[in-house]
């Protein structure tokens, strides 16, 4: 789950403390079959001492980087590509086996230098990214990287719906404000929020990938307080930019608050991983 920008803002940025926040959640919530199967086919492809040459797109902090480095054949080399340069000048530096090059600029952006170059990767990934891209966006960089890339992992991105345990009466209309506010109109345009789930494959396939999907939920337990907490704030905040002063989510988010602090709350955020290989 991730957050937008307003039409005034070029792009609303990602807040360290939230990645670092959603490392772990997403680390036990990936596919093992999907990652494991793209170590099995990157070896299959790569059977020289050549690095394997992976392209991050939205890659934050290095959350995949620190992930997906030890799960894939060594020796490696990642360009990473965010357009948040001070997430990216955090991200740390490569290990052994493991060459990084960072990026800072807009990925969906055909001048951008990582477009405008001819680079071939065997590998792109990227995760909890593509639930911030409008869905044009999404269909012309499935294109571009179908010339380049025969392999795509793309982890971890929002969709359909979120639930709490327990659930009460004003989640679905605090959730639907939420959705809403993911997909309106921003600089770049309407992203593809919750609709990614269904929307990425079909990029994908549209630009010559067969695709295989897994549903990787969030499962956010009661001890899970940080998680929880954001999730309430993120939805409320939005919520409250689309109607100013609705007294109502002020109360929705209390009793959530008030919940989640006794240890009594716990959600469900759907996510899908997707695997992508270029058709024979
Ligand atoms: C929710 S964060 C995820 C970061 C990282 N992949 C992780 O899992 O922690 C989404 C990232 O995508 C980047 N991003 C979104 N759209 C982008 C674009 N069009 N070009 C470059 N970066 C983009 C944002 O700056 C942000 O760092």
């Amino acid at each position: 789950m991730t957050r937008g920008a307003s039409v005034a803002e070029p792009y609303r940025k990602a807040s360290p403390n939230w990645l670092e926040l959603r490392r772990e959640i997403d680390a036990r919530s990936r596919s093992p079959a999907l990652e494991r199967q793209a170590a099995d086919r990157l070896r299959d492809v790569q059977p020289t001492p050549n690095p394997t040459r992976i392209l991050d797109l939205g890659a934050g902090a290095g959350a995949n980087l620190l992930h997906l480095a030890p799960r894939l054949p060594l020796p490696q080399r990642w360009t990473l590509v965010d357009r948040d340069r001070e997430l990216l000048a955090s991200v740390p530096r490569g290990g052994p086996g493991v060459e990084i090059e960072r990026m800072a600029c807009d990925f969906l952006d055909p001048g951008s230098p990582v477009r405008a170059r001819d680079g071939e990767y065997d590998l792109a990934s990227a995760n909890a990214v593509f639930d911030l891209v409008p869905e044009e966006g999404a269909h012309a960089l499935a294109r571009w990287l179908a010339d380049r890339c025969p392999l795509a992992l793309f982890t971890l991105h929002y969709g359909p719906e979120t639930r709490f345990e327990p659930s009460s009466p004003g989640d679905e209309r605090a959730l639907a404000l939420f959705h809403r506010h993911m997909t309106r109109e921003q600089a770049s345009g309407r992203a593809m929020g919750e609709r990614c789930e269904v929307a990425l494959p079909r990029a994908l396939r549209d630009a010559g990938y067969e695709v295989r999907t897994e549903a990787t939920p969030w499962r956010v337990r009661p001890d899970d307080i940080g998680i929880l907490l954001q999730l309430i704030s993120f939805i409320e905040d939005a919520c409250l930019e689309l109607m100013p002063g609705e007294i109502k989510i002020g109360e929705w988010g209390k009793d959530k608050r008030r919940l989640a602090l006794a240890g009594r709350l716990s959600a469900t955020v759907e996510h899908v991983d997707v695997l992508a290989w270029r058709r024979a």
